[in-house]
């Protein structure tokens, strides 16, 4: 069994689809590897590496994906029109690809699998199981994400983030709020206070108070009935009620203008991002303060940060950069490589070292777009 591993093509895209350590893992499973070249320099990892750990390193996507019946990728192939190289026509018919397909974003592309007769799978679908967890992409990425965002708030703050005594007077501590305490928001809690500021957040699911908490900062929250429910069976949030929103929307004005930095990761699964920081609100904050949006490719938490850019308005700087994880690119590959090994592992059949989809899995259930020239997914069937 070949699967290819291809140069990743789309614009802030550094990432890749494997390590030396993960082809390793394949071949010791059977698998034969292709790797094309260039595929991990951006993440710092030469041809050679792949090369070393038993790859057949190749010169383009054409010849990686020739014969290949599993397809690794970070993000979903391009397409025809969509740049130089059309990634999804040189896919082969019948091949299985697994890779970060966005499909509530790019559903039209559904169509393009079906058409080209693959198996496609979405890896940000695996369901929130314990089974799962090795595998859980959003949490992977969202991890590193956290950090990265509290690090590139301190780049563009033109104060400290500690507090210092010095003889020369006192440097007082910034003071953080996180908006939204998933993954990317508790990681972003503990980088704030390891670098020594005052951290508050906010979230309406009722269970990141004690995490919050357990992290040393304060929860900001109006905590209601309707907050008391708003945590779906899956772990995710809820939509909340115009009401509730309002509520929410006054205390945070009121926290928000005591601010140096404001880190928001608020995010609803294939809905667009609820904005969290109003224009209104920008304007009380403190000239100098910083707002990163990680929501921003999904319309962002603020409507004034603006996707792939770093822009000053009303004073307050909005970092809007696009995939983030992608900035720390050799942990990102090296944890999301891990995550696909994880889960093809799944799939390949120990005795006969080929591809045997049990497809009543239901981490494969949840997962699989298509099969056979069909749309499978039960949210993406017309
Ligand atoms: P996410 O990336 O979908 O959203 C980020 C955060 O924004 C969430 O905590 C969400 O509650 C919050 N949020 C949404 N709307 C908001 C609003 N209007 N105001 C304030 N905050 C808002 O979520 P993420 O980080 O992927 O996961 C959420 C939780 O799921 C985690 O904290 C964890 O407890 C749980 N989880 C469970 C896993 C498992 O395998 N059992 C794996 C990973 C996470």
């Amino acid at each position: 069994m070949k699967i290819a591993i291809l140069k990743e093509r789309r614009v802030a895209e550094k990432r890749c689809a494997a390590t030396p350590e993960t082809v390793k893992k394949f071949i010791a499973l059977g698998a034969e590897v292709n790797v094309e070249t260039g595929a991990g320099i951006a993440a710092s990892i030469p041809d050679a590496a792949f090369e070393a750990a038993g790859a057949k390193v190749v010169g383009d996507a054409a010849a990686a994906l020739s014969g290949a019946a599993l397809v690794l990728k970070v993000q979903r192939p391009l397409t025809a029109g969509e740049g130089a190289v059309d990634e999804l026509g040189l896919l082969p018919k019948g091949a299985t690809l697994v890779a970060i397909l966005n499909p509530y974003g790019a559903k039209e592309q559904l169509a393009g699998y079906v058409a080209a007769g693959i198996d496609a799978m979405a890896m940000e679908l695996v369901p929130r199981i314990t089974r799962a967890q090795s595998m859980d992409v959003l949490s992977s990425q969202a991890n590193l994400a956290g950090y990265k965002a509290v690090i590139d708030a301190a780049g563009e703050y033109n104060r400290a983030f500690p507090m210092m005594m010095t003889a020369a007077g006192t440097v007082a501590p910034a003071r953080v709020l996180v908006m939204g305490a998933g993954v990317a928001g508790l990681q972003a809690i503990a980088t704030a206070r390891r670098l020594g500021a005052i951290v508050s957040a906010t979230d309406v699911r009722p269970a990141s108070k004690e995490q919050v908490q357990s992290l040393g900062a304060t929860f900001v929250a109006v905590e209601d009935e309707e907050f008391k429910q708003a945590e779906t069976a899956a772990g995710y949030a809820k939509p909340m009620s115009e009401a509730y929103q309002a509520k929410q929307a006054a205390l945070i004005a009121e926290t928000i203008k005591k601010q140096d930095i404001v880190i928001t990761t608020a995010l609803i699964p294939g809905r667009k991002a609820p904005i969290l920081v109003t224009e209104e609100m920008v304007k009380t904050m403190k000239p100098g303060a910083v707002i990163v949006d990680l929501a921003v490719e999904q319309g962002g938490n603020c409507p004034l940060s603006e996707l792939g850019q770093v822009v000053e308005k009303h004073g307050v700087k909005l970092v809007g950069h696009a995939n983030v994880p992608s900035r720390l690119a050799a942990d990102a590959t090296a944890l999301y490589a891990k995550n696909l090994l994880n889960f093809v592992t799944l799939l390949i059949d120990k005795e006969t070292k080929q591809l045997k989809i049990d497809w009543e899995d239901e981490i494969v259930k949840g997962v699989a777009l298509t099969r056979g020239g069909q749309v499978i997914h039960p949210n993406f069937q017309a």
